[in-house]
């Protein structure tokens, strides 16, 4: 049976964290979505590095051919500071508020209940964590005095879901959607439908450590930083091996380097502490390698030098 989409009716998306997730979201919503979007990040010095990005890629673009100029100028009025003194009150008008700052759940819990309490109460407040418990952040946004299970508890968590983009967000083509315990199904909609006017394909999992993604991949990289950590072979023949003989993008410890080895680290101890399983016990190598400040790309050093 055909599936019609919902309307998503956002008017105007407000964006949390002008990191590398951030700044895409904020981008593919600008110009592919074509809502007004308001970008917010405590450290100003984060927001000039984020619209840095914004301005390389859509010179990019017209470069290419795929945006005239006047499109591109378009899309970047499109997107619009929230100055950090503001805090999340610069953010009381959106419809919806897609969070991406880091992989910490208290960060998120602390984040999820001012959002609850600042924004309109139809908002959709949804998170791109990409491993932390949709449940245990919607649960987050209930003050002290609200119990769970009344209509108002109920009300306010529904609107809670996870929507899960892929760095870098521009190029991946997917969004993995998770609903909390909690999540309506009018609140799961509309998420979906923003998601595909972001020209995005949509995948659905439940609320488990990881979600699909990051379940299936996290082990992967991480039995490769054991296959390096134990000989069996070098960084280039791992990656290699991975790339030429399995027609991927990128060998896993590039990858992991992409993603960021503190941002892999994080998302592993969520899966091994979520699950108890020890395939998910994160190496010792990578412990070590975050904990010297080995990041990966954005340190200038990871398991390459950059
Ligand atoms: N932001 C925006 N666009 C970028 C980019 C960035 N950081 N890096 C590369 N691109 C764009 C380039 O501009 C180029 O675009 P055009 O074709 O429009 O010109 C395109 O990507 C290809 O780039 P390159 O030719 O420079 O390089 P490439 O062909 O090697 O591709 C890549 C780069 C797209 C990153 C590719 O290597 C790739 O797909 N790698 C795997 C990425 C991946 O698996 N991402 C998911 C990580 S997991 C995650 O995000 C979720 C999580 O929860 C951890």
């Amino acid at each position: 049976m055909a599936s019609t989409l919902v309307p998503h009716g956002i008017r105007r998306l407000g964006v949390l964290g002008a990191g590398q997730m951030g700044t895409g979201i904020a981008l593919v919503s600008a110009m592919r979505a074509k809502v007004p979007v308001l970008l917010y990040d405590k450290s100003p010095e984060q927001v000039k590095k984020g619209l840095a990005l914004v301005d390389k890629l859509l010179d990019k673009d017209v470069g290419k051919g795929r945006l005239t100029n006047d499109e591109a100028k378009d899309v970047r009025g499109r997107i619009e500071v929230v100055p950090a003194e503001s805090g999340f009150k610069g953010l009381r008008d959106v419809d919806m508020v897609v969070e991406a700052v880091s992989e910490n759940l208290q960060l998120k819990e602390t984040i999820f209940a001012s959002l609850a309490a600042e924004l309109k109460p139809e908002a959709i407040l949804a998170t791109n964590t990409s491993s932390i418990s949709i449940t245990k952040i919607a649960a987050a946004t209930l003050g002290k005095n609200v119990s769970p299970a009344s209509e108002e508890g109920k009300r306010i968590a529904s609107r809670v879901v996870g929507l899960h983009f892929f760095n870098p967000v521009p190029v991946m083509k997917l969004v993995e959607l998770i609903s909390a315990l909690q999540t309506s199904q009018e609140t799961l909609d509309r998420a979906r439908s923003f998601a595909v006017a972001c020209g995005k394909t949509v995948t659905v999992s439940k609320d488990v450590p990881g979600f699909v993604s990051n379940a299936l991949l996290m082990p992967f990289i991480n039995e490769a930083i054991m296959h390096l950590e134990k000989g069996i072979a070098t960084r280039e023949d791992i990656d290699t091996t991975l790339k030429l003989g399995m027609n991927h993008p990128m060998g896993p410890l590039q990858l992991a380097d992409f993603i960021g080895l503190d941002t892999c680290l994080a998302i592993q101890k969520t899966l091994y502490e979520g699950t108890s399983d020890s395939k998910y016990r994160p190496s010792i190598l990578l412990e070590q390698m975050v904990n010297a400040g080995w990041l990966g790309r954005k340190s200038g050093k990871g398991f390459y030098d950059y």
